[in-house]
C-alpha cells in the first residue's frame, strides 16, 4: 500500500503480540504502548534533516559531528486512546508542542463528533504526528486530519499500533499526502468496527474501563 510503513523490528513485533493478549494487565498494556511508541517514534523519525556542527571531544580533537536541523514536530494525540502513545515520544522528541484532538462517534448518526480542539498557536510552522493506536474505519482519522488541515501545519503524518485495510484505504482516498506508520495491519472489520483479531479497544485497555 502506498505511503504505508508497517514496522516489523523484532522487537515491535514481540510488543504488538504482547499487547493483543486478553490476559495482558492494565498496567502492562500502558507499559507496551508506551514501548512500542518509542519504538516507532525511532522509525518515523528515521529520515529527519541532518546538518553538522564542528565540536571538540574531549581528546582535543575536532570534527564535523552530525546534529538534528531544526525540525519543528506536534504532537497530536487523538483523545483519549492517543494519549497513551502521548509519553513515549516524547521522551524521543521532549521539545515537541503538543495538540490534542476529542472525538467521538455518535451511535444515532454514526458521524464522527468533535468535542474537544487544541493545538499550538505556531502549528502553521510544524510538522504533525497525529497519534491513534487503532486506524480501524478511518472515520475519526480522517475526521482529526481534516480539522488539523484547517491550521495549515507544514505535513501531517499518522502513526498507529494496528491498523485495518479498510481504515488505510478510507484515510488514502480522503487523504492521500498523509503517510501511515504502524506496527502491523490485521485481516479487517468485524461489525461492531474492532479491528480482528486485534487488540481489543485500546482506549479501555489502557484505562481499565473494560
Ligand atoms: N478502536 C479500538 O480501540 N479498537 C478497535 O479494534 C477499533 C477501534
Amino acid at each position: 500500500m502506498k505511503n504505508v510503513h508497517v514496522i516489523n523490528h523484532p522487537l515491535v513485533q514481540h510488543k504488538l503480540s504482547l499487547m493483543r493478549m486478553k490476559d495482558t494487565s492494565t498496567g502492562k498494556f500502558r507499559t507496551l504502548l508506551r514501548e512500542l511508541s518509542i519504538l516507532l517514534g525511532y522509525e518515523v523519525t528515521r529520515n529527519m534533516p541532518m546538518t553538522s556542527v564542528r565540536i571538540e571531544t574531549p581528546l582535543g580533537y575536532e570534527m564535523d559531528a552530525p546534529v538534528l536541523q531544526k525540525k519543528k514536530m506536534a504532537l497530536i494525540p487523538i483523545l483519549r486512546a492517543g494519549n497513551g502513545m502521548l509519553e513515549g515520544f516524547l521522551q524521543l522528541m521532549p521539545t515537541c508542542k503538543v495538540g490534542h484532538i476529542g472525538l467521538y462517534r455518535d451511535v444515532q448518526t454514526a458521524s464522527v463528533v468533535e468535542y474537544y480542539f487544541k493545538v499550538p498557536k505556531d502549528i502553521k510552522t510544524r510538522h504533525a504526528l497525529v497519534l491513534d493506536p487503532m486506524l480501524a474505519t478511518g472515520y475519526s482519522a480522517v475526521a482529526a486530519v481534516s480539522r488539523l488541515k484547517e491550521k495549515q501545519p507544514k505535513s501531517i503524518d499518522l502513526v498507529c499500533i494496528l491498523a485495518a485495510p479498510e481504515g488505510i484505504r478510507y484515510l488514502q482516498e480522503h487523504h492521500p499526502d498523509v503517510t501511515v506508520y504502524t506496527a502491523g495491519i490485521d485481516e479487517g472489520l468485524d461489525e461492531k468496527k474492532y479491528i480482528i483479531p486485534g487488540i481489543g479497544d485500546a482506549g479501555d485497555r489502557l484505562y481499565g474501563t473494560l
